[in-house]
């Protein structure tokens, strides 16, 4: 037939397994990209040049060129570099929080700039410490001012995961690839994992948005 999905049968369980895969390794470069987005947005709005010139060096290479060939690039050239073999899921790990980090940088500089500045003035006439004002008192504030950007990261990530098939992760895609060869058919396990991804997505705006909301009332 044109369409039977219940070729998927016996394949059903391999390819639901694909969602832990793909939703831990876009957790952890989601996190690891936040966390260096964050230190890259400090560096651009710090008064040291050297620091400022990097960040942006940084931001322009890693927005400038295709995340696939910084993920091929990371995976294949590592171990012609070090001598030794990195993992693919921990080259991906790399390659995804690095770009992330990138786009993440500039999202995190605006939301701490439109923070008003008599929020660091007072900080400041108060004595307290640059780090403590920047942490306890500015960065939340621009958390969430930003926190609809976070959420379009979160989502990027999760549908560009399917990206690190390429080297050999077991994630969704993958494993739609795998049964494909398998069985000779493309459309049932593509549509399956189509669904899957769309869910995916459909969850974590539905979650932001109910974070979103208790955000505003408790405001
Ligand atoms: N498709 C883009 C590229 O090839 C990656 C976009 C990643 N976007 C993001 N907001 N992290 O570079």
């Amino acid at each position: 037939g044109v369409i039977d999905f219940s070729m998927l049968e016996g394949y059903a369980g391999y390819l639901l397994r694909g969602i832990y895969i793909t939703l831990l390794f876009t957790f952890v470069s989601a996190l690891f990209g936040f966390v260096w987005g964050a230190i890259l947005s400090l560096f651009k709005i710090s008064s040291i040049k050297p620091l400022q010139w990097f960040a942006t060096f940084y931001t322009s290479v890693f927005r400038g060129t295709p995340l696939l060939l910084q993920l091929v690039l990371i995976y294949y050239a590592t171990p012609q570099v070090l001598g030794y073999d990195i993992p693919a899921l921990q080259a991906a790990g790399l390659a995804f929080g690095l770009n992330s980090a990138a786009y993440l940088s500039e999202t995190i500089r605006g939301g701490i700039l439109a923070v008003d500045k008599g929020q660091r003035e007072a900080a400041m006439a108060l004595g307290i410490p640059y780090g403590t004002m920047m942490i306890s008192i500015i960065f939340p504030q621009a958390i969430k001012n930003i926190l609809p950007a976070l959420v379009n990261e979160c989502v990027a990530l999760v549908k560009e995961s399917s990206l690190i098939s390429v080297i050999g992760v077991a994630d969704l895609m993958r494993r739609a690839n795998v049964v494909q060869a398998d069985t000779g058919r493309a459309l049932e396990p593509l549509l399956f994992i189509g669904a899957i991804y769309y869910v995916l997505v459909l969850v974590l705006t539905s979650l932001a948005r109910l974070l979103e909301r208790r955000m505003r009332r408790s405001d």
